[in-house]
């Protein structure tokens, strides 16, 4: 099977945002985030999705999004870091993209959302988030690993060199479509 979308997985503070754009943009392809998406359907930022409707809603509509993507050609998407908690969402996204899991070091995660506010990000959004950081990558690194197809790590890199390393590695991929990758 050849797919034409790439799907950007991975823990917050990986980098799916800021690469996904600039792959996006390389490859002449649509930038889609899942999390603005939700946020569309929620009419409301996310940490007031957390605080006002709970985890579960959140989890809920992020299925609904993985759904309305599927019939897209020609896309980047960059997922919430929590996608891969939910078989279903994986199942979904897998039948329409390929899947790259972008990894990062626990403490350039820490010191990339400290940057950009842990407030932005209800569940680290708490006293202890190295803690909170340390407890979800237990909890997920497998889930990660089986959902992707690809993977890179961007601990020190530039946007610039993880998407030149994403683009060198999907020309190796057999059952990912190459014609617009030059
Ligand atoms: C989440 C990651 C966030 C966002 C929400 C939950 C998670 O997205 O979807 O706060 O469960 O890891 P980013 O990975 O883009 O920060």
């Amino acid at each position: 099977m050849t797919v034409d979308n790439i799907v950007l997985i991975g823990f917050m503070g990986t980098g799916k945002t800021s690469c996904g754009k600039e792959l996006a943009q390389r490859l002449q392809w649509q930038y889609i985030e899942m999390d603005k998406l939700i946020e569309q359907k929620a009419a409301m930022p996310i940490p007031e999705i957390f605080a006002q409707k709970g985890e579960t809603h959140f989890r809920d509509l992020e299925t609904l999004v993985c759904r309305s993507l599927a019939a897209k050609h020609k896309a980047v998407i960059s997922a919430g870091g929590g996608v891969v908690t939910r078989p279903e969402n994986v199942k979904i996204l897998q039948s329409f993209a390929y899947l790259v899991l972008l990894t990062a070091s626990k403490d350039e995660i820490y010191h990339r959302i400290m940057q950009e506010g842990k407030e932005k990000r209800p569940l680290l959004a708490k006293p202890d988030p190295m803690g909170e950081i340390e407890k979800l990558l237990a909890k997920r690194e497998l889930l990660y690993q089986n959902a992707a197809n690809a993977q890179v790590d961007t601990t020190g890199k530039s946007p610039q060199e993880i998407v030149g390393e994403i683009l060198a590695m999907l020309k190796k991929s057999p059952g990912f479509t190459l014609q617009t990758i030059s």
